[in-house]
């Protein structure tokens, strides 16, 4: 058996590749381990999105170098592998820049591991580097056979995007949009089901645009396809998606929200600015107005719907005057959460080239807007002391007898509560809120009978 460490930066969408990479290379007599030290192989799962997370790939290298050269001193090879975006961004640089790197590979080429593999590992020590954009759909060949994900996994459906915001690197590493079709999500969906898996998060790099083939031949929206899996794979209790653009937010999706009690009411919709110029000279392609209508609709679909964002500061040429619009923006609506970032500049994008703003000012921007969107998370979550609501418990917590799950609204929740209902929803209420996390006590469980079967034997009975 040979040990396969993987580490994985960026957003969730890796976080899924980096499961389906192991699948590849587990019939290849590669097992997971939790340490890179005696590592055979180690594949870093990269991020390109601002500088500071490319950067991080170079320092974890540096860290690996001394692992290498110690299993070579005794005999051994270590490969040392870089995928993800970085890997298609830069390519063939990172060996010039770092030597003991061995291959480099895309998000799209992940498939081709075994052969990309058996390539590195012969004697010549040749280095390999491969970030096409091959014809063949890497979903084609991925293994069946998936690992379990345990009770809430990831479901890659859509990838790409073509949307070219000005500020962006994806629709260069992740390449043009491509939907997988209605019939290979729900067989993955039935899967990951029957692996114990309760909760869905669907997941594109714009998710809502999906408009995968349906049975009926004709593109199904992300709407339809949430309905399917509600009605065709009933294991699943709770659905999510991300990320979401506000400009494909259709009536099939509010349709989705209004109607399918699965589809939990927590939504990722980034907005990143609140200035109608800025947005326009991002390729945003929506003003600030047309961002509060969505969300009022969407509010009036889904009443108790709780929301989330992603926010730039100190985009190119951004003034403190429409630094203030995004403020308001925030204001208007009230998140439950939300990410925010100084502008990064990314070689190759369009605002790369733009007039920069200092960076004091972007930190002090970023320190404002993050002051406020702070103090409407405590808001948020102070809210829900007192209530009462479902919790799907994941697994242990991190003291003995205390088990974790998330509230609808994914705030994590912790209780005391036997094991046994890890995998299951309960009503919890919730007794305290603490800084990043709420303290739940259970009030009803599901029949003794049916939570004292293990899960995998619920799901096929
Ligand atoms: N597809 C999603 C976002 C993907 S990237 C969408 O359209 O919203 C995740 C987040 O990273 C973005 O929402 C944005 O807020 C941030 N981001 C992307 N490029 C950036 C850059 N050059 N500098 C700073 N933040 C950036
Ligand atoms: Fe990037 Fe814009 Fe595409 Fe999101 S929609 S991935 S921010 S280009
Ligand atoms: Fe980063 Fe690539 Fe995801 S750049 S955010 S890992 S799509």
């Amino acid at each position: 058996m040979k040990r396969l460490y993987i580490k994985t930066y960026g957003c969730q969408m890796n976080v899924y590749d980096s499961a389906r990479m192991a699948d590849v290379l587990a019939p290849h007599g590669y097992a997971p381990v939790d340490a890179p030290d005696d590592a055979d192989m180690i594949i870093l799962n990269t991020c390109h999105i601002r500088e500071k997370a490319a950067e991080k790939v170079y320092s974890e290298i540096g860290r690996l170098r001394p692992f290498k050269r110690r299993k070579e001193a005794n005999g051994d090879r270590m490969i040392i592998a870089v995928g993800g975006c970085v890997g298609q961004a830069e390519g063939e640089e990172i060996i010039a820049r770092a030597d003991c790197v061995d291959m480099v590979f895309g998000p799209q080429t992940f498939h081709r591991l075994p052969e990309l593999v058996a390539r590195a590992t012969r004697a010549s020590g040749e280095k390999v580097v491969d970030i096409e954009f091959p014809a063949e759909d890497k979903f084609d060949h991925l293994p069946e056979e998936a690992s379990s994900q345990g009770v809430s996994a990831f479901l890659t459906i859509q990838e790409g995007c073509d949307k070219f915001c000005t500020f962006c690197v994806v629709p260069y590493t992740r390449g043009a949009e491509q939907s997988r079709p209605v019939a290979a999500v729900i067989a993955e969906a039935r899967r990951l089901a029957a692996s114990g898996s309760r909760e869905l998060t669907l997941l594109g790099q714009n998710v809502n645009a999906y408009h995968g083939r349906g049975p009926d031949g004709t593109e199904w929206t992300l709407g339809q396809l949430l309905f399917e899996l509600a009605e065709s794979v009933p294991e699943i209790e709770r659905l999510r998606y991300t990320t979401s653009h506000p400009r494909d937010v259709d009536d099939s999706l509010l349709a989705a929200h209004r109607e399918l009690p699965q589809l939990m009411p927590y939504l990722h919709l980034p907005v990143q600015s609140g200035s109608d110029r800025v947005l326009a000279a991002m390729n945003r392609k929506h003003s600030a107005d047309d961002y509060r209508r969505i969300v009022d609709r969407l509010r009036a679909a889904r009443p108790d719907l709780a929301l989330s964002s992603d926010f730039i500061v100190g985009y190119p040429g951004e003034t403190d005057q429409e630094f203030a619009e995004t403020l308001r923006l925030v204001t208007d609506i009230g998140y439950a959460q939300a990410y925010s970032f100084k502008y990064s500049t990314r070689p190759g994008t369009p605002a790369a080239t733009e007039h920069q703003v200092p960076a004091a000012v972007k930190d002090d921007r970023l320190s404002s807007l993050q002051q406020l969107l702070r103090a409407q998370q405590t808001a948020f979550n102070q809210s829900k002391r007192g209530a009462e609501m479902p919790v799907l418990f994941e697994r242990r917590g991190r003291y003995d007898g205390q088990i974790l799950g998330r509230s609808p609204f994914m705030q994590p929740v912790h209780a005391e509560a036997p094991e046994r209902l890890i995998g299951t929803i309960a009503t919890c209420r919730i007794v305290d809120v603490l800084n990043n996390s709420l303290k739940g006590e259970v009030l009803t469980v599901e029949a003794e009978s049916a939570v004292d079967q293990p899960v995998a034997e619920r799901v096929r009975a």
